[in-house]
């Protein structure tokens, strides 16, 4: 807020910003941000098997579905108006290798579900990850030789796994592996395998954060990563203006939306990010987010409009959309 016309802000007594809070029409009225169900973007679990439907036990509330599953699920999130799911695979052990070859098998879980949604919902926009660590078995996101994840030949696997997902019918390919390059490289591997419709959202500032960890026991790729951790790709905590070369860098390899990952702690950068591009800029609320706040009200220490706080904040600090495990709930919510 300037100044620019000293004296028009008001004094007390004359002034009271209070009136404008007296009814509830008022504050409807003069409300400055509004979240709807078009902001949400409903992240879901695939796991193997059939029929199945499986809790994720440090996220209460969210389950892991079988690809038969997969499709009903996602219809109930077309249903209540949500545009978009993002697609996430707990693949078998037994199927993960060093390379994370599985991530570029076009029968693999993540392709299978997007099929599954794609033929029964087709009006749901489908998003998938490119990163390997759901197929690997160190549970790093790329290549590892001799103890370091290598970025140059983790592209041409990644450009492979988003070719595999774009063909299997994916609309977003959103790469959250952060090796450098990424996104000039997938962009030219979809733009020459004839996907040049396929949108990129990139996880442009993902942080190295101990707010993955219920995800990690989602997708089983934590008991894989060990004592490992990815503080040589994933952004340290600390840096902000890193954040905007970040983004910088991905808008200039062809990045259509970017994303700032966790969320409520990051807020200024969504923030940053937003005035300083422009650009559709999202925040993922992030499952250890989510267990703080589902864990929270599970015990009542707080209420459950907790919710739809959280995800106003990221409208306010200037999100377009937010991926959201209360995605489901927030839309329900926002019906009443
Ligand atoms: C994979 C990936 C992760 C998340 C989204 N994609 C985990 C990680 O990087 O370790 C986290 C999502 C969440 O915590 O909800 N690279």
């Amino acid at each position: 807020m300037t100044a620019r016309y000293p004296g028009a802000l008001g004094a007390f007594p004359t002034t009271r910003l209070r009136r404008n809070r007296f009814d509830p029409w008022t504050r409807r009225l003069v409300a400055e941000t509004r979240l709807s169900v078009d902001d949400l973007i409903w992240p879901v679990f695939v796991c193997e098997g059939e029929g199945l439907c499986r809790d994720v036990g440090s996220m209460p509330g969210v389950q892991r579905h079988s690809v038969d599953r997969i499709a009903d699920a996602v219809r109930e999130a077309a249903e209540l108006g949500i545009p978009c799911v993002a697609i996430f695979p707990e693949t078998d052990p037994a199927r993960k290798t060093p390379d994370g070859e599985e991530s570029c098998n076009e029968a693999n879980l993540v392709c299978q579900a997007v099929r599954a949604i794609k033929g029964a919902v087709p009006g749901i926009g489908v998003m998938c990850d490119v990163a390997l660590d759901p197929f690997t078995s160190h549970g790093q996101d790329g290549l590892v030789r001799g103890g370091y994840v290598v970025n140059d030949e983790t592209l041409e696997v990644l450009c492979r796994q988003a070719v595999v997902q774009a063909e299997a019918g994916c609309d977003i390919i959103a790469p959250s592996d952060m090796m450098d390059g990424r996104v000039g490289a997938i962009r030219a591997a979809l733009d020459r395998s004839g996907h040049g419709h396929v949108r990129i959202m990139s996880y442009a500032a993902k942080y190295a954060s101990g707010f993955y960890g219920p995800f990690r026991e989602a997708v089983g790729s934590g008991s894989a990563l060990g004592q490992g951790d990815k503080k040589t790709y994933q952004m340290d905590p600390a840096n902000g203006d890193e954040a905007l070369r970040e983004v910088a860098l991905d808008l200039a390899e062809g990045a259509d939306m970017v994303m700032v990952k966790p969320g409520m702690p990051y807020l200024d950068i969504v923030r940053r990010v937003h005035e300083a591009f422009g650009v559709p800029t999202f925040a993922y609320q992030v499952s250890g987010e989510y267990a703080m706040l589902r864990g929270a009200i599970d015990r009542g220490w707080m209420e459950d409009r907790i919710i739809l706080e959280s995800l106003t904040a990221f409208k306010r600090a200037g999100a377009a959309g937010i991926l959201t495990y209360f995605a489901l709930d927030a839309a329900r919510r926002l019906q009443k």
